[in-house]
């Protein structure tokens, strides 16, 4: 991981579950990383218990799916560092289950803004700042690929992020900044509240383990292509 060390990384929704534990690791070998999201008292939380941990890194509030706020974030970037290494695209909502006919206009767009739309306004922002070498990690979900009902903005969210991660790795080739397409099964996070709180968590992976794949994958060396993580439950399914 010796290579990972002094890159610049922006892990967005970094403040808590899967992204805070890529940020941890990202921080533990030596990158300069800025955690993003909306709420600001859980960013603090989350920049205490890194401080506490011996750990530097910023955090900037930022939500993904507003324009401007994405356009002030990769400013401060720039003016910051200059350039950007890595982008971990991790920012992600759910929403409580509903079949397609009771599902609001609201929430379906309120989940496309974060899931697909964030990714697609935070790469815009951050690929004039990255070069050869640079990785794109989207954090899709095996609901990228596979359907559940009562879930269908974030099946469908998710899915148009593969597709445009996949167009993306494609644009990127050429510039050798990589693009990976991480889809993880079921993760012991908060985001299971927002559709079945009682979950079985003991039968779900750690954060900590989604992070470990995603450290190995970035420390490949340049040239090698791992266009996709997939990752989860031994037993697959719940
Ligand atoms: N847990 C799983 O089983 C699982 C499986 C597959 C994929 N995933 C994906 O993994 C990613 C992380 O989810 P998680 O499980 O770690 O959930 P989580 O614990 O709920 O964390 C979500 C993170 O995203 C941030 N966030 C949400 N909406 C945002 C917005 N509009 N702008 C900026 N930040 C935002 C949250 O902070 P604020 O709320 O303060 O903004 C938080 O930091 C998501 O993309 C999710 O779809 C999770």
């Amino acid at each position: 991981m010796q290579q990972l060390a002094g890159k610049i990384a922006v892990v967005t929704g970094g403040s808590r579950g899967i992204g805070v534990a890529i940020a941890r690791q990202l921080a533990a070998v030596g990158c300069a990383v800025t955690i993003t999201g909306r709420d600001p008292q859980t960013l603090e939380r989350a920049v205490a218990q890194f401080r506490s941990e011996g750990f530097a890194l910023e955090a900037q509030r930022s939500d993904v799916g507003s324009e401007s706020e994405v356009k002030n974030l990769f400013s401060s970037i720039k003016n910051r560092f200059g350039k950007l290494d890595y982008l971990i695209n991790n920012a992600g909502t759910a929403h409580a289950l509903a079949s397609v006919d009771r599902l609001s206009a609201e929430e379906f767009r309120r989940v496309v803004d974060t899931n697909l739309t964030g990714t697609f306004l935070c790469t815009r922002a951050a690929i004039p700042l990255m070069g050869a070498g640079a990785v794109i990690v989207n954090n899709l979900s095996v609901a990228a690929t596979q359907v559940f009902a009562g879930m269908s903005a974030y099946c469908a969210a998710k899915a148009g992020a593969l597709a445009f991660t996949n167009t993306l790795r494609e644009e990127l080739r050429e510039k050798g900044i990589r693009v990976l397409a991480l889809i993880p099964g079921a993760v012991d996070t908060e985001i299971w509240n927002q559709f079945w709180p009682e979950a079985p968590r003991e039968k779900m992976i750690s954060a900590e383990d989604v992070a470990r794949a995603v450290m190995l994958a970035l420390s490949m060396p340049r040239g090698t292509s791992v266009d996709e993580i997939r990752i989860g439950p031994a037993t697959g399914t719940l």
